[in-house]
């Protein structure tokens, strides 16, 4: 048998892994982490998020909160101008934008960074 005192810490130490651990679960929503990653990796290039940078494509933060606010299902617009690129282009600009296919992007992948950005401020 361990004595008291040495038992009570491996138990506070497992209380606070424990803790830490569930910290980080709250913290992070996956699918959001997972559309930032493919965010950065396949739309940054054209799309980058500081407002001043030269950009190919138009910049994207804070567009889901505005169709939202508009009253537009901002979910499904980000999908359909993902989707079909070509469909509607945004005025102003060229019709540059690879559809999905092009990237190698799975419905999955697309519906991480439609939830990535209706969240993008
Ligand atoms: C080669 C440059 C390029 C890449 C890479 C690119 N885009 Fe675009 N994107 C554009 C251009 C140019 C437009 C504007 C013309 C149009 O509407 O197609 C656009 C338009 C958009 C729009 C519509 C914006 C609006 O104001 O309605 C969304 C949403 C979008 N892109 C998301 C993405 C996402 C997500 C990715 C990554 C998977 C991506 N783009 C990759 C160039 C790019």
């Amino acid at each position: 048998m361990l004595p008291f005192r040495t038992t009570g810490f491996l138990f506070l130490i497992v209380i606070l892994i424990g803790l830490s651990a569930c910290g980080n679960k709250s913290g992070e929503d996956p699918l959001l982490a997972e559309g930032e990653r493919l965010f950065n990796t396949h739309c940054l290039s054209c799309h980058p998020t500081a407002p001043a940078a030269p950009h190919v494509g138009p910049h994207l933060v804070g567009l889901g909160e505005n169709l939202n606010a508009s009253g537009q299902d901002a979910a499904a617009l980000l999908e359909e101008s993902i989707r079909q690129p070509d469909k509607v282009i945004t005025t102003g600009y060229q019709n540059l934008m690879p559809a999905p296919e092009l990237l190698s992007l799975s419905d999955d992948d697309v519906n991480a960074l439609v939830a990535y950005l209706v969240t993008l401020e």
